[in-house]
């Protein structure tokens, strides 16, 4: 085995000789140990971007989760390899909305609504979500502009079916002023619309699906904080639920906490409600400031946290002994339809 001095300088030895014709882009949530070798970071509506605008590199190593590759590999040309350093780097909220099951909430939503919905899809979604979006007008929306899609989608439909995010759907539909008894829950399991009140009345349906590492953060959480250091801003991502968004002072993706942290004032004393590895390096960045997780016994993703060291300079040398290791390949009819869905919100970014 190789020491991890030996291993950074084979990555840096690679990247140094592949040159342009390597891309290593890098979400926010991703190891330091991996981070520091990426040549981009952002949050997924960056890296999507990103991805679309890079036509010189044949490898694109992808340092986030199985979604962003695949989204990577849609928006990038034939000829452009992705790679994913490790396979079982999923993400369980994608993994909530299959194709089977979302096939056939539509036609059951189609038979009580008729014609009146549009489909969105977080981008944390699987190919073949997107796909189905595309293929039926909708679009694709990330954190960091969902009231900007959602309020779009109204322009087009009178109701939407958001996926797979329950939480960042009911935060997002909320703060366009869409009242929580207009909205219902879609039960993939049961197979029916949990809701309060006239069904006419529902303008959104909210897929049943969330992230387990956000649903961590508790208003318990913040009633604790806000009785023990009531000076601390609370700061938490839209895939935190409804109750603790409210009780928190900001919400927002992962580049806007990264932009607050960074612009707040010397001495402020932040709460950070998101991702353990992002934290921890918004600690490390702003030692001026009082930085905490707002849940104490947070844990990282520990699927984005499945790409380390090893699995990157892995990913790597299989790129030099030409034998690339996990291309991600999406088929070329989902492809096409699920870049119909990413171009409608690329256009409008
Ligand atoms: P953003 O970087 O777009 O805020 O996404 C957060 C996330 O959970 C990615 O998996
Ligand atoms: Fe998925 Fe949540 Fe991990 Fe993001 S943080 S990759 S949404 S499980």
């Amino acid at each position: 085995t190789m020491s991890v001095e030996d291993m950074e300088k084979a990555v840096l030895g690679i990247k140094k000789r592949l040159g342009n014709r390597l891309y290593i882009p890098g979400h926010h949530y991703q190891r330091e140990e991996v981070i520091r070798f990426s040549d981009v970071t952002g949050d997924s509506l960056q890296l999507a971007q990103l991805s679309a605008q890079n036509r010189e590199a044949d490898y694109i190593v992808f340092c986030g989760v199985h979604f962003m590759a695949e989204t990577a590999d849609i928006l990038t040309e034939e000829r452009q390899t992705v790679i994913l350093p490790d396979m079982r780097a999923g993400c369980s909220m994608a993994d909530m909305a299959d194709i089977d099951q979302t096939e056939r909430a539509w036609t059951k939503l189609q038979e009580l609504f008729g014609d009146t919905i549009l489909p969105l899809t977080y981008v944390n979604s699987t190919a073949a979500i997107k796909a189905f979006v595309g293929r039926n007008g909708g679009a694709t929306v990330t954190s960091s502009n969902a009231q900007d899609m959602v309020s779009w989608a109204f322009e087009q439909k009178e109701r939407i079916l958001f996926l797979p995010d329950q939480h960042l759907g009911r935060n997002t539909a909320f703060d366009i002023g869409i009242p929580l008894n207009a909205m219902a829950v879609w039960d993939p399991h049961k197979e029916e619309l949990i809701h309060e009140g006239d069904i006419e009345d529902l303008k959104v349906l909210l897929w049943k699906g969330h992230c387990s590492v956000h649903e961590n953060f508790t208003t318990a959480n913040i009633e604790a904080l806000r009785e023990e250091q009531p000076a601390m801003n609370i700061i938490v991502h839209p895939e935190c639920r409804r109750e603790v968004v409210a009780m928190s002072d900001y919400a927002g993706s992962t580049s806007y906490i990264i932009d607050m942290i960074e612009k707040a004032k010397a001495g402020s004393s932040w709460a950070i409600g998101t991702e353990m590895n992002l934290v921890k390096r918004l600690i490390a960045n702003n030692p001026d400031k009082n930085i905490i997780s707002l849940n104490p016994n947070m844990c990282p993703c520990l699927t984005m946290n499945r790409i380390d060291l090893p699995h990157l300079l892995w990913a790597l040398e299989s790129i030099e002994a030409n034998q690339t290791i996990n291309p991600i390949k999406v088929e070329k009819k989902m492809a096409a339809d699920a870049i119909l869905a990413l171009n409608r919100m690329l256009e409008r970014a």
